[in-house]
């Protein structure tokens, strides 16, 4: 099957023509290319040094964190105590995998996610009712709580895979604290609350592109998370919409790009924004990107999300129905990357 050798394989056949399935449609508001960027405009960035230096200290990062997840529903990280090796290591190993031999890969071929195991392929909103399939390949893994047996995953990226987690864990764990401050709660409220418990890690791959303006890399979407970590190579391309213009993240060598998800936006009954991202694609490439996910898609199914009773009152009712992670989960996917939230639905 051809489609398993996914859109690298389009490009090793020295294609010059983007197929169309690629296309965007040319009725497609939603993933038009922009019409006002703003390229002086910056995400903030947010130095973590001194967070564990004194209360003021950390009083002070978290004020920048609350503007951040409240105005851009993004930031950068800098200082975030992730080696730079474990970040090399990591972008190595996930383009040694998209760079092994197809049948190799093909080994790994799946559109079923929900299994816990490790997964490879290309357009994987190619079901759902996403109005073009992007210009990308994946592969993705959940690795905590239950992470596959160590020879489950492939050579190539496996022991860059298990030390990145435990980074990224640490890592998360910070990050919901300062989040949980961020709101005036305490910092285990987040936790508690298990957004720290699951970690989808999803690394993307993005092949040159022959006709750049005709498909996109990803398509406009929010993420079907609590919080995303994503680290990119030097190559940039990541576009955030905020107030109706895109706007480049530009790769800053070391620093990690960290993101609202929608799961977020819910709980905190919009206080916290979950941002439209995309990626368009691009002449050049190949890119690579690796997004963790804390997602507790792996929860039990009965475990309900909805506005935290601490954010809301009589003058700031629920914006959102209380909904379990499974249901969004299976709506996300349906309704694919169109542009829409899927929050929208349940209010
Ligand atoms: C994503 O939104 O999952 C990908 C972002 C990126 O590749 O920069
Ligand atoms: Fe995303």
């Amino acid at each position: 099957d051809e489609t398993q050798e996914g859109v690298k394989g389009l490009v090793d056949a020295k294609i010059t023509e983007v197929p169309r399935i690629f296309h965007i449609p040319k009725d497609s508001l939603t993933n038009k290319k922009p019409s006002v960027s703003l390229t002086d405009l910056e995400i903030p960035i947010i130095d973590f040094a001194s967070v564990h230096v004194d209360t003021a200290s950390r009083e002070a990062v978290v004020e920048k964190v609350k503007h951040a997840a409240e105005k851009w529903g993004f930031f950068q990280v800098i200082n975030h105590g992730i080696p730079l090796n474990v970040l090399e290591e990591i972008q190595d190993g996930g383009r040694r995998f998209h760079e092994e031999d197809p049948e190799v890969k093909k080994r790994y071929f799946s559109r079923d996610f929900s299994a816990n195991k490790f997964v490879y392929n290309s357009n994987f909103d190619l079901y759902s009712a996403s109005p073009s399939v992007n210009w990308r390949d994946a592969f993705s893994c959940y690795m905590a709580p239950d992470p596959p047996p160590p020879e489950d995953l492939p050579v190539a990226c496996r022991d860059a895979m298990i030390e990145y987690t435990k980074h990224v864990m640490n890592l998360g764990d910070l990050l919901f604290e300062l989040l949980s401050e961020a709101l005036g709660l305490k910092s285990d409220t987040l936790k508690n609350m298990d957004c720290l418990k699951s970690l989808l890690m999803l690394c993307n791959y993005y092949p040159p592109c022959p006709q750049p303006d005709l498909t996109m890399g990803i398509s406009q979407h929010s993420d079907n998370s609590f919080l995303t970590i994503l680290l990119q190579d030097n190559i940039g391309g990541l576009q955030i919409l905020h107030q109706d213009s895109w706007v480049d993240v530009s790769p800053i060598p070391g620093a990690l790009v960290i993101n609202m998800g929608d799961f977020l936006q819910l709980i905190t009954n919009d206080k916290f924004v979950s941002a439209n991202h995309r990626v368009p694609a691009n002449r050049e490439g190949p890119r690579v990107s690796i997004a963790s996910f804390f997602s507790s898609s792996s929860l039990p199914n009965a475990t309900v999300y909805g506005p935290m009773k601490e954010l809301v009152s009589e003058e700031n009712p629920p914006k959102y129905r209380d909904i379990t992670i499974k249901e969004y989960t299976e709506g996300y996917f349906v309704k694919g990357l169109d542009g829409t939230s899927h929050l929208s639905n349940i209010r």
